[in-house]
């Protein structure tokens, strides 16, 4: 397994003096103002925890967007800050963005075209040229973050995520000596559906300036590449996964993100095991049965199917009400977006008719935490729980499930796992179902909770191999590698 301290070695020894840039939407600490002066919180979850590793552990300057309300106290003349607030291992630099920008680049192109066209889920993207435009202009202001810093030095520059897509060439054409690697976290359209994005051209060829592409999922490299060979004037050579354009190559892999194996870990030892007697407890319950979800309150997570299939289990097997119990951790998301504030509407409405239908001495068979939390407390939640409920429509990877796989008790925790979420291909051991057939989800929450003891485990160490040998600072050194050298 690679470590920390050897992944600093691998950055030390193959960056030489390049300056080491991630740029990303979302920035990694965030400083709000309290009533006891400013506070400075860590962005929970998903590839911002990987990132912030991966940051901490090469000195980067991490350029992202500056979304916290005392943000722009705490910079310098340069908009930087040093983070983790106690190492100040790395620089943030943050880029402001004004509410115009806010609403045209972010809940705009972004999270009403971008998002929902590259996501399978039947939510129809919208166009807008007022929000290209403003997508050009935001990924400009990030490029020329990025470039200030640069100064005449090489650098290498790892782009995260669909916000950026014009991000590469901008660098490129500086004309400077920068290596550029690109990270599309979520799914890539096929060309069918991508073709209708009347800026497609520019988005494909804004990313043909990175030297290395990375998706989660072959089928994401083949759609992408597909695209290109159908919209855009590029020789492909499909033996290598290159694209030339333009004279310059630009190489497409899939590269699964891995996880902090080791951190998990050493969180998982720190956190109780004692978290149902405590529910009991408090609730004055008596639950046998914990099963836990953990996603951003989006249209894409299957939460309606979710909750379909728990209101069917409990009506086939009568037997678990009172003793069974769904914690969902589903923080709101996006709220501005009409179609993100209906669907909420619409799960939390669902929910109340499911609880309203089993209730009984004061059991309700859903719990929900709309506010999110600490990953220490997060993961105190898989350690104890019996199930994990996945169930995407669509999704990039979806560490949830990784994490949740590593963090369980072997003998007792299973994942219930959609087949269209990008990690299915690397927990094949995992409970698979189409999302869409509730009374599958159903069968398959039964299945998990009598599950024998020896089968879990038998199938969480499986999983757990692969797990700690792909772990996310493998994932970081096969992305700069194959950006740098191939
Ligand atoms: C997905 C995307 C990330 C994004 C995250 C949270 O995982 O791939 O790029 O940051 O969702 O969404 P938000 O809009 O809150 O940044």
């Amino acid at each position: 397994m690679i470590s920390k301290e050897n992944f600093e070695k691998f950055i030390k020894k193959s960056l030489k003096d390049r300056t080491f840039f991630i740029v990303t939407n979302r920035e990694p600490y965030i400083h709000t103002k309290t009533p006891d002066g400013v506070k400075v919180t860590k962005t929970a979850g998903g590839v911002h925890t990987l990132l912030d590793l991966v940051a901490q552990a090469s000195n980067a300057i991490y350029v992202a967007h500056g979304s916290g309300n005392a943000d722009k106290s705490v910079v310098n003349k340069h908009n930087i800050v040093p983070v983790p607030p106690k190492t100040k291992s790395y620089s943030l630099k943050r880029v402001f963005l004004s509410k115009k920008e806010l609403e045209n680049f972010y809940y705009g192109f972004s999270n009403q075209t971008l998002w929902p066209l590259s996501h399978a889920v039947f939510v129809k993207p919208e166009f807008h040229a007022s929000w290209w435009k403003s997508y050009q202009a935001v990924n400009k202001k990030f490029a020329d973050a990025i470039l200030e810093e640069i100064g005449d030095k090489p650098a290498f520059v790892w782009v995260n995520d669909y916000h950026l897509a014009l991000v590469p060439k901008m660098l490129k054409d500086s004309g400077k000596n920068i290596k550029v690697g690109t990270f599309w976290h979520i799914p890539w359209a096929t060309y069918e559906i991508f073709r209708v994005n009347p800026w497609g051209k520019e988005i494909l060829t804004g990313m043909l300036g990175s030297d290395f592409i990375g998706f989660h999922r072959g089928y994401h490299v083949q759609n992408f590449i597909q695209c290109v060979q159908r919209m855009i004037e590029a020789q492909i050579d499909f033996d290598q996964s290159h694209i030339t354009f333009k004279d310059h190559i630009s190489k497409v892999e899939s590269l699964p993100a891995g996880i902090d194996y080791q951190e998990i870990l050493e969180i998982k030892k720190e956190a109780t095991s004692t978290l149902k007697k405590q529910f009991n407890r408090e609730m004055g319950m008596n639950i046998e049965y914990l099963a836990v979800g953990v996603d951003r309150l989006d249209y894409t997570k299957g939460l309606i199917e979710r909750f379909k299939m728990i209101d069917r289990f409990l009506e086939k097997h009568p037997e678990f009400q009172e003793k069974f119990i769904y914690y969902g951790i589903m923080p709101y998301s996006r709220i501005h977006i009409p179609v993100y504030r209906n669907y909420a509407k619409a799960v939390t409405d669902l929910c109340d008719k499911i609880n309203w239908k089993y209730s009984r001495n004061d059991w309700e068979p859903i719990q929900l935490n709309l506010e999110g939390m600490s990953r220490e407390k997060v993961i105190t939640y898989y350690k104890n729980a019996d199930l994990c409920l996945i169930t995407p429509l669509d999704d990039g990877l979806n560490l949830v499930a990784k994490e949740y796989a590593l963090s369980c008790e072997e003998e007792s925790g299973m994942i219930v796992l959609s087949k269209f979420a990008g990690a299915a291909n690397d927990l094949r051991h995992a409970l698979l179902i189409n999302p869409y057939d509730i009374e599958q989800g159903a069968d398959a929450i039964y299945q998990a909770l009598i599950m024998p003891s020896k089968e879990k485990k038998e199938r969480n160490m499986k999983m757990r191999e692969d797990l700690k040998s792909k772990n996310i600072y493998q994932w970081a050194i096969n992305f700069i590698e194959k950006t740098l050298f191939e």
